[in-house]
């Protein structure tokens, strides 16, 4: 009886500590400014803006970095205590449950993106919007600002994460939709750069009120993605 209450005991204990070493919404947000910025709007080229990420397509990232699906390179705190270790994405949310993940996407969809002010060359711009007008904007509609895509924001992102990102997407690092990677395999390097200046150059916001409009194309692909986790296949209407 005795080691049946310690063993109660110590489990209800163990809850408790996971939960507190978890953290509430607030205390794990926090922690993710530390590196995304104020309200996940990144000043770092090298660190994504989060703030306004389609909910979904979020916390599908989030589920994908703690299943370690997708690569993820150490980075250093940002501000706030810039002395607390180096650590990866894969790592801050190792220990975060299903329903926190969801929160924390919830959390950053309701803020506003705030397109990265960065230099880029015009002439690079205009032939990459030719190329993603005919390759890309049939899923990243708008110039890649459209959250209801539920396919990133492209449009006012980081040239230093972009370009992360299209390298991991080339050494295949990085899985994607079947689709995309044909679209994607069949660019020259010169075609990458050229988009990477486009999504550069535009600071598209995404018209008014459109967010939730599609709230039932969004739940199914919700329910699409959780069936086939780990198949990673999207579709489209
Ligand atoms: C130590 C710094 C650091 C912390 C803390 C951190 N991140 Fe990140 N995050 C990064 C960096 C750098 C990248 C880009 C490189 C990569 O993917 O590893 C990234 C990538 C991401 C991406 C991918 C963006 C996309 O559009 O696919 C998401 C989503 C994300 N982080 C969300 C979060 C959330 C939510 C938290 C808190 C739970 C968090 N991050 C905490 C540094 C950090
Ligand atoms: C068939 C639809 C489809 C097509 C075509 C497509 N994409 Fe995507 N793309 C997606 C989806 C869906 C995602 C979100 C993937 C995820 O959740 O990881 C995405 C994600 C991305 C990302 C990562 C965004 C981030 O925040 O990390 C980049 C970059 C990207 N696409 C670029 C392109 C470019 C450039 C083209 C054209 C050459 C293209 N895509 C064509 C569907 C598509």
């Amino acid at each position: 009886m005795k080691s049946f209450y310690l063993t109660a005991l110590s489990l209800a204990l163990g809850m408790f500590a996971s939960v507190s070493a978890a953290g509430d919404l607030a205390t794990v947000v926090e922690n993710c400014n530390g590196c995304h910025g104020d309200d996940g709007v990144s000043q770092w080229s090298d660190v994504p803006t989060i703030a306004g990420v389609p909910e979904y397509v979020h916390a599908d990232a989030l589920y994908f970095f703690r299943d370690e699906e997708r690569p993820c390179s150490e980075a250093e705190y940002k501000q706030g205590d810039t002395s607390r270790a180096a650590t990866t994405m894969c790592a801050v949310v190792a220990d975060l449950s299903d329903e926190m993940l969801d929160e924390i996407a919830a959390h950053y969809f309701e803020l506003p993106f705030v397109a990265a002010q960065q230099e880029f060359d015009a002439g690079l711009a205009a032939a990459g919007k030719a190329v993603h007008d005919e390759a890309c904007d049939k899923c990243h509609s708008e110039g890649g600002a459209n959250p209801d895509d539920e396919a990133g924001i492209l449009s006012g992102q980081w040239i230093g994460y972009l370009e992360a990102t299209f390298a991991e997407y080339a050494s295949g690092a990085r899985e994607q939709d079947k689709k995309m990677k044909d679209t994607m395999d069949a660019l020259s390097d010169a075609d990458t750069t050229a988009l990477i200046h486009y999504y550069a150059s535009t600071t598209l916001v995404s018209s008014d009120g459109q967010q939730y409009r599609r709230r039932e194309f969004r739940e199914a692909l919700r329910v699409h993605r959780c069936d086939g986790h780990g198949e990673l296949s999207w579709f489209y209407p």
